[in-house]
């Protein structure tokens, strides 16, 4: 599966923790767009998308959530609950994330603008495209 952690190094001194995300270097790519998930509520089970070209970085920079990832032959589950994870997703790759912890900031790193034609919404649509 077209899906890789990243151990991200920490800068960690008495006075706390740090953590860098450069492009290119433990960033394996051009960053066009970062954005963060907070305050997701109880219950809910977001993404149900694929990427038809972008490739994405994903951190919980607080708190914690799951992944179910699926590139159309298997399904895996991660869980991602600290900031030294990165979760590097490729294209075409279904995902699902749910079990957020009430202080989750799910923080995303992607290499292209948000562009709606980008994205593949529909499960059927994703498991024909993916069996090509
Ligand atoms: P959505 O794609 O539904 O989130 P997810 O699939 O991760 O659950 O996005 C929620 C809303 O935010 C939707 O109206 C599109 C908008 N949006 C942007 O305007 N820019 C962005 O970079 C992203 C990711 C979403």
């Amino acid at each position: 599966m077209k899906v890789q952690f990243l151990q991200l190094q920490t800068h960690g001194d008495e006075r706390g923790s740090l953590i860098a995300l450069e492009e290119g270097k433990n960033i394996p790519f051009s960053v066009k767009r970062v954005y963060y998930m907070f305050d997701t509520g109880k219950g809910v089970r977001r993404g149900f998308h694929a990427h038809k070209t972008l490739k994405q970085v994903v951190v919980a920079v607080r708190g914690s959530c799951r992944f179910m990832l699926d590139d159309g032959q298997e399904k895996i589950e991660i869980r991602l609950d600290h900031p030294c994870q990165g979760l590097l997703i490729e294209s075409f790759i279904w995902r699902e994330m749910y079990d957020f912890s009430e202080d989750c900031v799910l923080m995303v790193l992607a290499d292209q603008l948000y562009e709606e034609s980008d994205y593949v919404r529909d499960y059927a649509s994703f498991l024909t495209a993916v069996a090509q």
